[in-house]
């Protein structure tokens, strides 16, 4: 689906807006935070479902670790909406923690409201894609909260028929609103950004545009791979009817090409007007469905607490691969120890009349390395 160029942004209540833009404003100062206390802590706090906090809404909002003035007020307008921004930053923190399983900076998040501690005070490619993928996150759970009628201010999606598909077939299943996700996550997840202060072309600066880039990016990796299911009626499934409606991609696709924009990622920084741009201008300038980062990585090899790096000692490593998983490069030179680990198994599994499987258990002894 192609990404509409003018949301308008969210309509909430004109007073709602307005004190919104108020709080901004005033609390735009107060706002040189760090990084670390983010809105991504509520995927590691358990928000209330929504039946329990509809009266009384102040202190629920107050209460929520990690959310800035503006997100504040957001999430007193549209308290029903918490419990699937908490889901949808929960999603992306899984998904950060697959894509860089075999990586020596694994996404680890740190059991605090601070949830990826200070990697995060870093412009980094990794910060970058940590962004992403949790703005993505939230489309992702407020486009299925819709469809799945659990919102009040939103339902099936209302996207026009796809012109190419065939004419018998019927257009108008219960859809993903994908539309009102990416527009709630641009509005929720942005506004912290928006709040901040600082002066054109300093580095503040840099880091804001960098954010929201790498925001964009993630809410447009869901929109445009939403696509097309169907599904077939008819006469014993003979599929004479089909019924179709938008459907979104499997979060793992979304998080595959969220990776793939990581490792394509482009160096930026700030001019003195208050612009990105390419630090090597051979490179094709960055579209908004690519990623940016302004500062460069720590190696990650060693614990760090400036950088909020972990270090590689104690990771499991593959003694027989040349890619970031192999110990090579995983402990970065230091030598690994090896040891023995017993994994047991499900094994001559047998099918009994009618209906189980059984299974014997075996054990196979393996070696395992883990960095020095
Ligand atoms: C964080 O740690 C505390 C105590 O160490 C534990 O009780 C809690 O379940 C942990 N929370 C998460 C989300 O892992
Ligand atoms: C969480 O981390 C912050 C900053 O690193 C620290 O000040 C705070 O004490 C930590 N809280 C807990 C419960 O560990
Ligand atoms: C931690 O990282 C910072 C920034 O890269 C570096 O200046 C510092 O020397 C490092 N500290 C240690 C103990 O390695
Ligand atoms: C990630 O790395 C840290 C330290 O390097 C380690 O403590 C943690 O267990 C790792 N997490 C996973 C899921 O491998
Ligand atoms: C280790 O790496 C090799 C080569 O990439 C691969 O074939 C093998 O499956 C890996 N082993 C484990 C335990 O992941």
């Amino acid at each position: 689906m192609p990404v509409p160029g003018h949301w308008g942004g969210l309509r909430p209540t004109m007073p709602g807006l307005l004190l919104l833009f108020m709080v901004a404003l005033l609390s735009s100062w107060a706002q040189l935070l760090t990084e670390a206390n983010s809105w991504w802590s509520l995927a590691m706090n358990p928000v209330q479902r929504p039946e329990m906090f509809i009266i009384g809404a102040q202190p629920v909002c107050s209460q929520l670790p990690g959310l800035s003035p503006g997100q504040r007020k957001l999430c007193q307008l549209y308290q029903e909406h918490m419990v699937y921004i908490a889901e949808g930053a929960k999603t992306g923190i899984r998904e950060c923690q697959h894509q860089f399983r075999h990586r020596r900076w694994n996404c680890s998040t740190v059991n605090n409201t601070s949830v990826f501690g200070r990697v995060m005070q870093i412009g980094s490619r990794e910060t970058a894609f940590t962004y992403a993928v949790s703005a993505a996150g939230v489309v992702n759970a407020i486009s299925r909260a819709c469809r799945e009628g659990e919102l009040s201010t939103c339902g099936c999606s209302r996207t026009a028929r796809p012109k190419d598909l065939p004419r018998d077939w019927l257009w108008g299943g219960c859809g993903d609103n994908v539309e009102y996700g990416y527009r709630f996550a641009k509005e929720f997840v942005d506004a912290r950004e928006r709040e901040k202060n600082y002066a054109k072309g300093s580095e503040e600066q840099g880091r804001v545009l960098m954010n929201l880039q790498n925001n964009e990016a993630g809410r447009r990796a869901v929109y445009k791979m939403a696509d097309v299911a169907c599904k077939c009626h008819g006469v014993s499934g003979s599929c004479s009817l089909k019924t179709c409606w938008l459907q979104l991609a499997e979060f793992r696709k979304v998080g595959d090409q969220l990776k793939e924009k990581y490792d394509s990622a482009a160096a930026m920084r700030v001019t003195r007007k208050g612009k990105l741009e390419l630090v090597n201008s051979r490179f094709n300038p960055p579209t908004p469905e690519d990623l940016v980062y302004v500062d460069p990585s720590p190696d990650y090899c060693l614990r760090n607490e400036t950088t909020g790096s972990l270090g590689t000692q104690g990771r499991l490593c593959n003694k027989t691969s040349e890619g970031m998983d192999g110990c090579e490069l995983m402990c970065c030179g230091r030598g690994y120890d090896q040891f023995k680990s017993i994994q047991v198994e499900r094994c001559h599994c047998r099918f009994h009349w009618c209906c189980f499987v059984r299974c014997k258990k075996c054990t196979e002894v393996v070696d395992q390395y883990i960095c020095k």
